[in-house]
């Protein structure tokens, strides 16, 4: 971080439903939290990343009567699915959390008794419209004009039950007024007016939360503690997760790493998140999380918003597999701008990475290599300096302050600009000064050349650690470098190893039609 505090950091994705396997719009979520992790980790911050899945619910009984299953196998199979996507992708999550563990159930009784115990939570007949999709009441401005879900495009189901209520209207006026004042906790910004303005819709309503279910209707879940006859209701069972992982409320892993806590999740969810959890923090007399991160939607076909009940979900993990991890990454990071939508279509992957990847940074790593081999150069780091190292450290020291400030900002898509601003300038410095004429003429400034641009493009795939974890080991590895070290200050600072290049491996290659994934 470029404040320098080296305080900890605590990063979470959303805790995923179970009822279907993992697809590119969980895999964007994820992997930019692991983006953000490896980032504060290089900056040695001390981070706990987690990632889970949401194992309860109605929508996980009705998948798993499709197939035949008790709701717990079905739950723990499908749970299996996205640990292991998120190892093939080469993420590195600190903890992966299902709701049905012991630790977790153990916290939530226990906010719940603590709630229940202040006189928060009350029973009262309760009737709506209740989408199962989204595993909650939606209220009359949330359905469309076909009296649908707009999000899942079905029509929600009429139910009317005895629940137990969350006094979410007592803390709704305490929740504005912090928003109002804290305007980082919520970004990017429209996120956070869209809240004030659901908060002011949810104050005229009246209406409090209904945090329960019959067992008589829905037996999967976990029991309120001071009525069996219930299950919580999954979005207040669900959320607790995030404080659940950390051993709340004795664990010292909540003391460290609370304070420093942000949660990620798509738009779908900002309601739950920036409203439901907020409440529910500040009734159960926790201190309200540090950032909600919010970030828009990977579109399919139909420019619908990517997801199994629309039937246009991608595989991360096969796509991964013909493109590499660090491919998919990239794009996923690069061509989203973090807050908007983007369209995921095989013309803007395949465009992206041959402009990026192959024609930009894969060509100039590798004509640098391949020049400084056969004009016998280098790696050389005590080759005089060459004049253009003066235009290039002005431009990392640019570099460096727009790249932390898009890392604090979520703006993933920026800090790749920013690097990828050097690596195009580079290119053109090539270009402009011909290495293979200085090398005919036999110029003394080849040499300086070529290991001043060696030590840029090494500067670079520092920075581009965070984003291409893979490649960039690969390229320091080769060049016999350490791929675990700070980022560094300038170029200058960058110390070559002598060595005999022998081979190097081919980073990005020009993706080519019959290389299609699918
Ligand atoms: N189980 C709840 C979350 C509980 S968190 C306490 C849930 N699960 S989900 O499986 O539906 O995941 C929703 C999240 O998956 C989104 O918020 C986002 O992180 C990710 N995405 C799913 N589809 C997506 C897109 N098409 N585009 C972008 N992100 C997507 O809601």
């Amino acid at each position: 971080m470029s404040d320098g505090k080296k305080k900890p950091f605590y990063i979470s994705t959303p805790i995923y439903y179970v009822n279907a396997r993992p697809h590119i719009g969980h895999a964007y979520t994820t992997i930019a939290c692991d983006t953000l992790a490896r980032y504060h980790r290089l900056n040695q911050r001390d981070v706990f990343f987690l990632t889970g899945t949401d194992m309860h619910g109605d929508k996980i009984v009705k998948a798993a009567e499709k197939e035949n299953m008790s709701a717990e196998n079905y739950a723990e199979v499908t749970a299996n699915l996205f640990q292991n996507a998120w190892k093939e992708l080469g993420l590195t999550p600190n903890d992966f959390i299902r709701t049905t563990q012991d630790r977790h159930k153990k916290t939530v009784q226990k906010i719940l008794s603590y709630i229940h115990s202040k006189g928060d939570i009350y029973t009262d007949f309760y009737e709506g419209l209740y989408c199962f999709g989204c595993e909650r009441y939606l209220t009359e401005k949330e359905i469309d004009e076909e009296g649908k879900c707009p999000t899942h495009l079905t029509a929600p189901q009429l139910i009317k039950e005895k629940n137990y209520f969350f006094k979410m209207q007592k803390y709704l006026p305490v929740l504005k007024e912090y928003l109002q004042k804290n305007k980082q906790v919520i970004k990017p910004d429209i996120y956070r007016n869209e809240v004030l303005g659901t908060i002011d819709e949810l104050l005229a309503g009246k209406e409090d939360l209904s945090i329960s279910r019959p067992k008589s209707r829905l037996q999967w879940g976990i029991s309120l503690p001071f009525d069996d006859t219930f299950v919580t209701y999954v979005w207040f069972d669900a959320l607790i997760n995030y404080v659940s992982a950390l051993d709340y409320p004795e664990g010292d892993n909540f003391k460290k790493y609370w304070p420093e806590s942000v949660h990620m999740i798509a738009k779908d969810i900002l309601k739950p998140h920036a409203i439901f959890w907020p409440t529910m923090l500040l009734a159960a007399d926790i201190p309200i999380f540090k950032h909600l991160a919010v970030h828009g939607y990977w579109l399919g076909w139909g420019d619908l918003k990517m997801s199994k009940s629309l039937g246009n979900a991608k595989d991360p993990v096969e796509l991964a597999k013909s493109l590499s991890n660090d491919a998919l990454r990239f794009f996923l990071m690069r061509e989203m701008n973090f807050g908007s939508d983007a369209k995921f279509t095989e013309e803007a992957i395949y465009r992206r990475l041959n402009t990026d990847l192959a024609n930009e940074l894969g060509n100039l790593s590798q004509r640098t290599l391949s020049m400084l081999k056969k004009y016998n150069c280098g790696p050389d780091s005590d080759a005089p300096e060459h004049i253009v190292m003066n235009e290039l450290e002005e431009s990392a020291s640019a570099m460096k302050k727009n790249y932390h400030t898009a890392f604090d900002e979520f703006q993933f898509h920026k800090a790749i600009e920013a690097v990828f601003t050097i690596i195009k300038q580079m290119n053109k410095i090539t270009d402009d000064n011909k290495p293979w004429s200085m090398a005919k003429e036999n110029s003394t400034e080849l040499k300086p050349l070529l290991n001043t641009l060696l030590k840029a493009v090494v500067f670079c795939m520092y920075y581009l650690r965070p984003v291409l974890p893979e490649k960039t080991m690969l390229f320091l590895e080769t060049l016999g470098l350490s791929p675990d070290l700070p980022f560094p200050e300038n170029i200058r600072s960058i110390k070559l190893q002598s060595m005999n290049l022998a081979e190097w491996p081919m980073l990005f290659a020009r993706m080519t039609p019959q290389e299609k994934p699918d």
